[in-house]
């Protein structure tokens, strides 16, 4: 396979724990997405009244911690918290208010399968070292203007856990992302600090909990913004702290990542996100 990276960029990957790679995909091919994102959730977003199960009484956080915890075979749609106001009603229209789509576009809508699938992309996993490495998930985010939120400072092996830690980040700049609209930060070499916590759901899958092994935040200082052009890829090491702030801005910061695990790595039952009705493809099937 062709080399993606020079040897710079592969020596900061293992280095720091990420890699900014600026035009990796084109314009097109990044509008066209987006174009079918907005009509994903046009399409599949649930009505007001639906939606209004998502704010907070207790069978409410049941009933959206079910259709979170069973997404990992489907295209379902998250709301961002402020979207609603005092009442829980919406504050515009439905598919506006939406933080991402998840966790299985890329093998169940033909766009993102696009997108997803190339040899661009397997060159560049088989770069940096996963031997057979397979999409496990995808996250369109919208971070919509005003009322996108900031995520915590986190890993996704956290979430997304491997014996051995496999999995890598692929983050697409949809939208040019800047300190204002939210852009990602990480902190340099934070990949070398031991895990913190694991995500685990209990024995019936109702709900999700936390096992820590350090109780100490990631350091935040050090951290270091990674303002994205439209098109730019930055690749995460799975160990990696890495957060984005609120969407103070009038201006939208899409983006889309995909999770790859390492398919010779044990994936626990215990995670999350399982795929019942779906097999993991590699980038280049
Ligand atoms: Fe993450």
């Amino acid at each position: 396979m062709t080399p993606v990276l020079t040897d710079a960029q592969l020596a900061q990957f293992h280095n720091d724990g990420f890699v900014v790679l600026p035009k990796f995909a084109s314009d097109e091919a990044c509008l066209a997405l987006r174009e079918r994102a907005m009509q994903l959730a046009k399409d599949l977003v649930p009505s007001p009244e639906q939606a209004t199960i998502f704010t907070a009484d207790s069978t409410a956080t049941h009933a959206a911690d079910q259709y979170f915890l069973t997404s990992g075979d489907k295209i379902r749609c998250f709301f961002e918290k402020d979207a609603f106001d005092e009442q829980g009603k919406l504050r515009a229209e439905a598919h506006l208010c939406l933080n991402k789509l998840g966790h299985a576009m890329h093998d169940l809508d033909p766009q993102f399968s696009k997108f997803s699938h190339n040899e661009k992309l397997a060159a560049l996993a088989n770069q940096i070292g996963m031997q057979e490495p397979k999409l496990l998930q995808s996250m369109y985010i919208f971070k919509q203007p005003r009322i996108g939120g900031e995520v915590n400072c986190h890993t996704d092996h956290t979430f997304l856990w491997t014996e051995p830690q496999s999995v890598v980040g692929f983050w697409f700049a949809i939208d040019d992302a800047t300190t204002e609209n939210g852009c990602m930060w990480a902190l340099p070499g934070g990949h070398k600090i031991p895990v913190k916590s694991r995500s685990r759901v209990n024995a019936d899958r109702t709900a999700s909990y936390m096992e820590v092994f350090d109780e100490t935040p990631y350091p935040t200082e050090g951290l270091v913004p990674l303002e994205a052009e439209r098109g730019t890829l930055v690749l995460l090491n799975g160990t990696l702290p890495h957060m984005s702030g609120p969407n103070t801005s009038a201006h939208p910061r899409h983006a889309y990542t995909i999770h790859a695990i390492d398919s010779h790595a044990e994936y626990p039952a215990d995670n999350w996100l399982q795929r019942p009705s779906l097999v993991m493809a590699g980038f280049n099937d």
